[in-house]
C-alpha cells in the first residue's frame, strides 16, 4: 500500500487575488518591483528547467553533487521519518535523500504548482510502495499546516530559493519553518555562495538568452492573467551584482517611454525610457550569515557541506 494524498490549502482563486495585489502594489511604487514567484507558470517552469541545464548556471549541478555525496550522512544525522520539502518542484534532487532514509514514513512535497506535485508525487508513490506521499498545494511563505506524521521531521528547502527572499522575509520564513519543528528536528537548507561576480552575473545572464526569456515571462503572466498589454520586446533583461547586499538582482529595463494598461486593475502604468523594474533578488551567502540567520530563528547549524569547487552549500541545522 502506498497512499498518495493531495491537499489543497490554497483556495482556487487565492493565486489570482495574490497576483492582483502584488502587481498593484509593485507597479505603483518607486522603484517598481514584482515578486519572483510569478515567474513559474507552466512556460516559466519549463524555462527554469532549461536554466538548470545551462553551462553558466552551476547551482543545480553543485547542489546535486553535494546531495548525492552526503545523502548517507544527512540520513544518519537526522534519522528522519517525515521529510517535508518546500518548493519541491519535480522532487528530482531529493530522490538521493529519500533513498538513503530506510525508516522514512511519509514524504510531504509542498508546492504552489499542482501539476508538478501530482506528477512527481504519483511517480514516487509508485516506486516506493512502503512510502506515504502527502502532497500539499500551498504557499510556504504564508504559514503551513502539516499532516500529523511521525518524527523526527526534516524540512528541506533546496535550490538556493531562500536567496529570493529579502532579508526581513527571510527572517520571517526561517521563524515559520522553526515553528513546524520540535526540538531535535532538522532543516536542510541549500544556499548559493558569494563568489567572483563575473561567474555570478553569467549565471543570470546566459549566452543563449534563456534567463532573459525567463525574466520576461513574468510580463506574459501579467498579460494573460490580468489582461495587460506588456510588449516583451520593449523590455531588456538586466542582471547585476549588488556588492553591498551581496545579491544578484534581475531587472527589466524599459527600452522606451511607454504606458502599459492593466484592465483588470483599471490601471495604467507609465515607464520612463530606461526605467527598471526589479523582478528578483538572489542572495549569495557566506557561512557566517547562514549560521547567524539560522540562530536568530532558533536553529543551530550542525553541518556545512559544499561542492568540490566551494560554489554552493547545504547546511543542516537543528531546532533548539
Ligand atoms: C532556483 C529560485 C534559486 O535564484 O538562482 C534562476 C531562480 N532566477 N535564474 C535562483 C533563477 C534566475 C533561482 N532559484
Amino acid at each position: 500500500m502506498s497512499p498518495f494524498l493531495l491537499t489543497r490549502t490554497l483556495p482556487e482563486d487565492a493565486t489570482e487575488a495574490a497576483l492582483r495585489a502584488d502587481v498593484l502594489h509593485g507597479l505603483t511604487r518607486t522603484p517598481k518591483t514584482l515578486p519572483p514567484k510569478w515567474f513559474y507558470d507552466a512556460h516559466g517552469s519549463e524555462l527554469f528547467e532549461k536554466i538548470t541545464e545551462l553551462p553558466e548556471y552551476y547551482p543545480t549541478r553543485a547542489e546535486r553533487e553535494i546531495l548525492s555525496a552526503r545523502a548517507g550522512e544527512i540520513a544518519a544525522a537526522t534519522g528522519a521519518r517525515t521529510v517535508v520539502e518546500l518548493g519541491s518542484g519535480s522532487s528530482e534532487k531529493t530522490r538521493h535523500l529519500l533513498d538513503a532514509l530506510p525508516g522514512l514514513h511519509t514524504y510531504v512535497p509542498v508546492d504552489v504548482s499542482e501539476s508538478a506535485l501530482s506528477l512527481a508525487g504519483r511517480a514516487l508513490a509508485a516506486e516506493r510502495p512502503d512510502l506515504g506521499v502527502h502532497a500539499l498545494i500551498a504557499d510556504f511563505t504564508a504559514g503551513l499546516t502539516l499532516p500529523d506524521t511521525p518524527g523526527p521531521r526534516l524540512v528541506a528547502f533546496l535550490g538556493g530559493t531562500i536567496g529570493n527572499l529579502l532579508p526581513d522575509e527571510r527572517a520571517a520564513f526561517l521563524a515559520s519553518v522553526r515553528s513546524l519543528l520540535a526540538p531535535g528536528d532538522t532543516l536542510l537548507l541549500g544556499t548559493d555562495l558569494v563568489k567572483d561576480p563575473a561567474v555570478l552575473v553569467a549565471a543570470y545572464d546566459d549566452a543563449a538568452g534563456v534567463t532573459a526569456a525567463f525574466n520576461k515571462n513574468v510580463l506574459s503572466v501579467v498579460n494573460r492573467e490580468l489582461g495587460a498589454d506588456f510588449d516583451l520586446d520593449d523590455f531588456e533583461h538586466v542582471a547585476l551584482w549588488d556588492a553591498a547586499n551581496e545579491w544578484i538582482e534581475m531587472r527589466l529595463r524599459s527600452r522606451t517611454a511607454q504606458t502599459v494598461k492593466i484592465p483588470t486593475l483599471e490601471l495604467a502604468v507609465d515607464f520612463e525610457d530606461g526605467e527598471e523594474l526589479r523582478t528578483e533578488i538572489s542572495a549569495k551567502f557566506r557561512k557566517e550569515r547562514v549560521r547567524d540567520d539560522l540562530a536568530a530563528a532558533g536553529l543551530e547549524l550542525a553541518h556545512w557541506w559544499t561542492d568540490e569547487e566551494g560554489r554552493f552549500a547545504l547546511s543542516l541545522s537543528v531546532a533548539r
